[in-house]
């Protein structure tokens, strides 16, 4: 199958591939999503098959507005309307029961709560508002990190999929937080991701918890897809614990094809001293690093390396917590040690 490569303004295109049963890819504000619909079986499955993901990982139905959210799901918490307020369209999924026979079986993977999320994307809602509720699983074969351009789709999906809109880089770079809202005491946070902690329990006055296992390995986790190997480049990867570390360790494996993916400061320490490098931003912001996370090891790993070292961050903000929690997965946990 030819993939087509689509234009924003070509949402209607999409919007007739998703109604014939086809996988279109799409931009979002926080990764592409590979799109079906969410009624339709056979479409939602060939998304698992696309992907290569594990059937018991369930997927994220993508709404073009927050007041839709009423026809699918039930148990609706009250300060859910303050949540929707502030968050949407935004990079916030939040799980709910879901009422029954209104989405294919595939989508929940058995599951009696659904995923829901609104994007702040004028293609992504330029599209959902003509097709209703669409499946949107990060646009990548599974395990590999999530693609933050059309590129980075077609070099996992090409011939798998029948179109992807080209809406350009996407702007915050890792995908959204997951929140569970089904206990009315207490909301757990699955996944972290550009809303912070802090930010929803100022908004819902209610205490926001972090699922066991984002603290401890052992736990397993409550979203599915946590638990499998994510975000990994080909090429071993392997965290700088603190930037100081850089001169040590490139002395290290002086004798390796060396990556080197970190802000502009420390590549400037490097020079001559690695095979490539990726900026990850002219200073050190989490921000900023975040957004090119993803991009930065999917370019370093084209480059025929041994190893790559990759800057850490250790605040507690919403953007260091998420890059953290992609970047462990993508080094298998593993530190520099002197
Ligand atoms: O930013 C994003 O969320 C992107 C864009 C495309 O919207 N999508 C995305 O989808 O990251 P995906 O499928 O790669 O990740 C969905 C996560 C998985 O960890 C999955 O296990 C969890 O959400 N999840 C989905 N439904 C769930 C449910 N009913 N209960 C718990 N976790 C769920
Ligand atoms: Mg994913």
């Amino acid at each position: 199958m030819e993939t087509k490569l689509l234009h924003p303004n070509d949402v209607n295109v999409a919007s007739k591939l998703l109604k014939q049963g086809e996988l279109v890819a799409f931009p979002t504000e926080t990764v592409y999503g590979l799109g079906a619909l969410a009624t339709n079986e056979r479409a939602v499955r060939k998304v698992y098959q696309a992907k290569g993901r594990p059937s018991d990982n369930p997927l994220i139905v993508h709404l073009a507005s927050a007041k839709e959210i009423a026809k699918y799901a039930q148990q609706i918490p009250s300060y859910f309307t303050a949540l929707a307020d502030h968050f949407w369209p935004g990079p916030l999924t939040v799980v709910l029961p879901l009422k029954d026979n209104l989405f294919s079986k595939s989508v929940t993977g058995g599951l009696a709560t659904c995923a829901f999320r609104v994007p702040d994307n004028q293609i992504a809602r330029d599209l959902l508002s003509l097709t209703g509720p669409v499946v949107a699983p990060s646009a990548n074969t599974s395990g590999k990190p999530s693609p933050t351009e059309a590129s980075h789709v077609l070099d996992d999906l090409a011939h798998k999929i029948a179109a992807v809109i080209d809406g350009g880089r996407t702007q915050v770079g890792v995908e959204s937080t997951v929140i569970d809202l089904t206990d009315s005491h207490q909301i757990t946070i699955l996944r972290p991701g550009g809303i912070s902690a802090k930010q929803i329990q100022a908004v819902t006055e209610l205490p926001v918890i972090y699922d066991k296992h984002l603290l401890q390995a052992d736990e397993a986790p409550k979203a599915p897809g946590m638990k499998y190997k994510h975000y990994s480049p080909q090429t071993k990867v392997l965290m700088l614990g603190l930037d100081s570390d850089l001169p040590e360790a490139l002395i290290a494996y002086h004798d390796l094809r060396l990556g080197l993916l970190a802000n502009e400061q420390l590549i400037q320490q490097s020079q001559n001293l690695v095979q490539a490098s990726y900026s990850l931003g002219a200073d050190k912001n989490a921000q900023s690093a975040a957004h090119n996370l993803f991009a930065g090891l999917r370019s370093l790993d084209k480059e025929n390396l041994d190893l790559i070292l990759v800057e850490t961050y250790s605040g507690d903000d919403s953007y260091s917590q998420a890059y953290m929690n992609r970047l462990q997965k993508a080094a298998a946990y593993e530190y520099f040690e002197k």
